[in-house]
């Protein structure tokens, strides 16, 4: 018997050696992983060690096979161990780092609320819509042609002064933004044929110096009615329902002569005062009154413009303040709240008015 090793044993041993050497030296799942795949994989190299041995002389092979069957089977058996050892280490390594402290605090939300022009909105849109107005809404950004032109103020009318435009484009066609919502007039009339009952809520603009009422972006509510037979009255009567539905069945309101080019008569208008009762108190100025806004029957230019028949229909316009409405009402006495967008105000108030 020779006292020579046959080579599949030094073969066998430098491998085990190696793949040893190795194990102890894993320290990550990933390196775990790779030294089973190079070593017990089905490509690894005691796989490769076991399928070589088809080329020993056959009298070899059963020794051999066992040989590399034991060295497979002891490199498994030293390796799960291991590889628990680093599941366990690794597991308790992401523990460490992305430990939940459960006892923290949660973060609480920031829940917004109804802004209290938005409030006072809804509520004008739905007394409106038991009048049979019909809430419509149009562009802020405006062409001269429906801010002024088919309201009856024409470019070198003296009036347009009045309104303090800012204009976006001076070249080729005038642009601005809207001055007061009055643009939906002729947008919807040109639209469609009376009985025309809309209301237009919205933003407004007038370059203003800022103060505690006066702001230059502010909030109107626009009204139209056209049909057969529309009369002054019907005008009253529906500011009338407005100014109690809003403040109570005891107000009144005070209709006063004002100009404005689109319509003929043309009114302001006013509702006493729900704080003082019409005595007289800071919110209304001392003056027992708070300014609504602007009305008037539709002037019969504007109808024509816009194809009506002025002989055949008539009708009223009004623009209210929405912002010195929601003032009285929720008896806020600095208008500029309403706009620098501090959530602590909308929140408070918001919790006020339930
Ligand atoms: N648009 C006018 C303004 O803002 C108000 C108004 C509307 C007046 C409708 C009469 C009719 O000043």
């Amino acid at each position: 018997m020779s006292i020579v090793q046959p080579g599949w044993s030094d073969e066998i041993e430098i491998l085990r050696r190696e793949s040893l050497d190795q194990l102890v030296a894993l320290a990550t799942i990933v390196e775990a992983a790779e030294w089973e795949s190079t070593f017990l994989g089905p490509k690894g190299r005691v796989t490769l060690l076991l399928r070589g041995l088809s080329k020993l002389p056959v009298e070899e092979r059963p020794l051999a096979g066992r040989a590399a069957q034991l060295l497979r089977n002891e490199l498994a058996t030293a390796f799960e161990p291991v590889q628990d050892r680093i599941r366990t280490e690794s597991l308790k390594a992401r523990l460490a780092t992305d430990a939940v402290d459960v006892s923290l605090p949660g973060r609480v939300p920031t829940i917004g609320a109804a802004h209290p022009i938005s409030t006072m909105i809804d509520e004008l849109v739905q007394i409106f819509a038991l009048l049979g107005f019909q809430a419509v809404f149009g562009p802020e950004v405006e062409t001269a042609r429906y801010n002024f032109d088919l309201l009856n103020i024409p470019a070198d009318h003296p009036a347009r002064d009045v309104w303090d435009t800012i204009h976006v484009e001076t070249d080729g066609e005038e642009i601005v933004l809207r001055t007061h919502t009055s643009p939906m007039q002729a947008r919807t009339m040109e639209r469609i044929r009376p009985p025309v009952r809309v209301i237009v809520p919205g933003i407004a603009f007038r370059f203003e110096s800022q103060d505690a009422s006066h702001e230059w972006q502010f909030t109107q509510l626009e009204g139209l009615a056209v049909d057969r037979n529309i009369t002054l009255a019907d005008l009253k009567g529906t500011l009338q329902e407005l100014a109690r539905q809003l403040f109570g069945p005891e107000r009144r309101i005070r209709l006063r002569c004002d100009y404005f080019p689109f319509v003929e008569p043309g009114v302001d208008f006013a509702v006493d005062c729900a704080i003082c009762e019409g005595r007289g108190c800071r919110v209304c100025k001392h003056t027992g009154w708070l300014e609504m806004g602007g009305a008037g029957m539709v002037h019969p230019s504007v109808l024509r413009g816009v194809g009506y028949d002025p002989d055949e229909v008539s009708g009223f316009a009004f623009g209210l303040g929405i912002d010195r409405l929601a003032m009285m009402k929720y008896a806020v006495d600095d208008l500029r709240a309403f706009a620098n967008n501090d959530i602590r105000f909308i929140r408070d108030f918001a919790r006020a008015i339930g």
